[in-house]
């Protein structure tokens, strides 16, 4: 089987993180989020996997994974000019699928438990396509499926207005060259996209095997902000403390933290768990970095409090005050010089220096 990740669109929902490169980069837990979807690939035996690049900044993708071989599989990188939709997209891997079965998985997309049971029944159950289904509360805004009494998919439509079930289609798609046939016949839709939901449709209609699977654990599309700031409480939820830096005094340490390689952390300071700081970032005496946070490499905070947050590599915070629900892009600086209001919430694109 071979695998292709989407690491194409605009992610114009992330500006202005998303200025500078593809949203899929963005570190959840200190991890570009794409880097989990390969990592769920390759460990569930795929190791021949195409990326998608799009227009912006694709150079950031190939410089992070380059040929694969540091991520135990064999990466085949492939342009798509402008983002057409997930199909059109999915109709430039014809020459590198050719007639092997294989996975689409869109590089935004974040399932806990792995897909690994999920290819196993597809080669077992010998369909023609199968899809992936979590129950979500705004299906509106996904890919959703209507059943019939029997529980058979037999339909699905792209973000309908009067969703017919709460099913939302994953954007982890189990294919067979067939699919190549209905993606030629697509027309773009109102979104001015080819639309893969419309193929599977086509699929269903020709008469072919299309399975479904419902996600068991939970599955995120990190679209917006508030998703990405989620994605990171769920996947620090999972974290495995591990102290690899120093930890002056003990007591610095609550709950499950991880600290990097040659990180330092000061006494007087607090880093309430679950929390991840990274290799060569250093906190200073009386900073308090609280749960859900994660601080990238190479960070210095050496003033103020953090929590339930991302703060990405190469930043200077030094702050009289507390920052929640943020991201803070990579390289930036974050000055503050008087008291101010109690708490800041700050999307930082990467780069930037704020003094307030
Ligand atoms: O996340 C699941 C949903 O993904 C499904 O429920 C929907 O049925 C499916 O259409 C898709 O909807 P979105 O509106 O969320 O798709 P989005 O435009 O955000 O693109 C999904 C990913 O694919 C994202 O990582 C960007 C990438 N992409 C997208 C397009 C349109 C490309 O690489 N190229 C493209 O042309």
């Amino acid at each position: 089987m071979k695998g292709v990740i989407l690491h194409g669109g605009h992610g114009t929902r992330l500006r202005p993180l998303t200025h500078t490169g593809p949203k899929q980069l963005i570190p959840v837990a200190n991890k570009p989020i794409s880097q989990y979807v390969l990592e769920d690939l390759r460990d569930s035996g795929i190791k021949d996997i195409a990326i998608i690049l799009g227009d912006i900044m694709p150079e950031k993708v190939k410089n992070h994974y380059g040929d694969g071989s540091k991520f135990g599989a064999r990466i085949t990188y492939i342009q798509q000019e402008k983002p057409g939709g997930i199909a059109q997209a999915v109709g430039l891997t014809e020459d590198f699928v050719k007639d092997s079965p294989f996975i689409v998985y869109l590089g935004d997309n974040l399932l806990k438990g792995g897909i690994s049971k999920c290819v196993q029944e597809f080669k077992q159950k010998n369909y023609d396509a199968m899809i992936l289904l979590c129950e979500v509360e705004e299906p509106q805004q996904f890919g959703v499926a209507e059943f019939d009494k029997k529980g058979n998919i037999v339909r699905l439509i792209e973000k309908p207005k009067k969703p017919p079930s709460n099913y939302a289609l994953t954007g982890i798609y189990f294919l067979k060259p067939v699919v190549f046939e209905m993606i030629r016949k697509l027309k773009p839709s109102w979104r001015g996209e080819l639309e893969i939901t419309e193929a599977l449709q086509m699929l269903m209609d020709a008469g072919y095997k299309v399975g479904h699977k419902i996600v068991e654990g939970w599955w995120k599309d990190t679209g917006t902000i508030e998703d990405i700031i989620e994605a990171n409480t769920l996947m620090l939820d999972g974290l495995e403390p591990r102290i690899e830096g120093t930890v002056e005094d003990k007591g610095s340490i609550q709950g499950r933290v991880s600290v990097g390689k040659n990180a330092y952390i000061k006494k007087g300071a607090l880093v309430r768990g679950p929390a991840i700081i990274g290799a060569n970032t250093r906190i200073e005496k009386d900073v308090y970095i609280g749960p859900y946070t994660s601080i990238g490499n190479n960070v210095q905070i050496k003033k103020g409090e953090i929590e339930n947050s991302i703060v990405m590599d190469n930043c200077t915070i030094e702050i009289d005050t507390k920052i929640t629900d943020s991201m803070i892009g990579a390289d930036s600086e974050i000055i503050t010089n008087n008291k101010g209001p109690k708490g800041h919430k700050l999307i930082v694109g990467e780069n930037s220096k704020i003094v307030f």
